[in-house]
């Protein structure tokens, strides 16, 4: 089977075998058969987190466990439980629309819920776990349903249980998020936002405004998958200790830099890769996005090596021109 339409990159690759699961129980069954057990496993959200690099010699799970259900309500509050496969865009505008605010600033983001808690999906301020109640997640070893709370997910900046410790242990099945109903915390952080809500006519922040100026955003910056194939950003941005920013910014004045963890800025990928030369460059089907130089694509025909080998060469220039390492963000198989 082709895999190119079940990864945002568009890239061709065969699977030896493929399958669909649509609820727990098929879950369960599948990873107690013989097709699961005795070879390789490639589990698939929406495909836009995936480089592949090559054919894959095994089974191909896809997720598409599919539910919305409400699990309590208050008068300030709503708690739901989404199915794994739910697509996370059409989650954020069915909470958008009905004016429940707190993953608003995370809309059009391409993937599935289930894959959202696995990297904490984060953009204009807001992080899946600022939202995220628990994760359902069927242990592959035991066939047993687990609930993970929000700390036992230990989120960290894209980064998650799923990519540590628990990695490769448990498919997850369905996240249950707390959304507000009134009294919302909106996030205007980023000036871009701030700006957009303006610039759109609105009279001031809310849910809708923000997601809309999201949107807007997303869309003026970042190549549509169903366009040009790609994977959003392609490595994570790198974090720095304080002082080698400080001797950093003595050459470039103007590097940009964001406080994290104790003593270290982190400074972004984008910034790093476009002083390296790499916007906007193309090489034959593949290249790197002229708006966004985190973001590598596949203008079409691409090969995945072909993008892993340009990722290792960006990988590589940063490192030369900066010291710094990046690290890719994107899944690569
Ligand atoms: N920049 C450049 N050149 C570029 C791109 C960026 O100089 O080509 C510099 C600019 O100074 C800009 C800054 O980088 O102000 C930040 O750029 P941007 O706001 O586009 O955000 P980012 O740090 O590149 C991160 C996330 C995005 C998320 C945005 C907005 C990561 C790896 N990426 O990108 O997430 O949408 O912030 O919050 O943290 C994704 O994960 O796939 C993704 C798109």
């Amino acid at each position: 089977i082709d895999l190119s339409p079940y990864n945002t990159f568009g890239i061709q690759a065969s699977a030896k075998a493929f399958t669909t699961v649509r609820s727990v129980s098929e879950v369960q069954a599948l990873i107690q058969s013989p097709a699961f057990t005795q070879q390789k496993v490639l589990l698939l959200g929406g495909g836009s987190n995936l480089l592949l690099t090559q054919d894959f010699n095994g089974l191909v799970v896809k997720i598409e466990i599919m539910g919305k259900e409400i699990v309590r309500e208050t008068d300030d509050q709503v708690v739901l439980k989404f199915g794994a496969g739910e697509n996370w865009h059409a989650l954020v505008l069915y909470c958008v629309e009905r004016g429940w605010g707190g993953v608003e600033n995370l809309s059009l983001i391409p993937g599935t819920a289930g894959a959202a808690p696995m990297q904490n999906i984060g953009a204009y301020g807001t992080e899946m776990k600022d939202v995220i109640v628990e994760v359902e997640a069927v242990e592959i070893r035991t066939a047993s349903v687990h609930t993970f709370s929000n700390e036992t997910c230990a989120f960290g900046y894209r980064d998650s249980i799923f990519k540590q410790q628990a990695k490769g242990l448990y498919i997850i099945t369905a996240i249950t998020l707390a959304l507000t109903k009134r009294n919302h915390a909106l996030n205007i952080s980023y000036g871009a936002v701030r700006e957009t809500i303006t610039a759109l006519g609105y009279a001031g922040p809310s849910v809708k405004a923000i997601s809309d100026a999201v949107i807007h955003i997303r869309r003026s910056k970042l190549p549509d998958p169903a366009v040009i194939g790609n994977a959003g950003s392609f490595f994570k941005n790198p974090t720095i200790p304080a002082a080698q920013y400080a001797a950093l910014q003595q050459y470039y004045p103007a590097a940009p830099g964001y406080p994290a963890e104790e003593g270290m800025v982190k400074v972004p990928a984008g910034w790093l890769i476009e002083q390296c030369g790499w916007k906007g460059k193309r090489t034959g089907n593949i290249g790197v996005h002229q708006h966004q130089a985190l973001v590598l694509v596949n203008y079409g025909g691409g090969k995945g090596n072909d993008l892993w080998q340009l990722a290792l060469q960006i990988q590589r220039s940063v490192k030369e021109k900066f010291n710094i390492d990046i690290h890719p963000e994107v899944n690569v198989v």
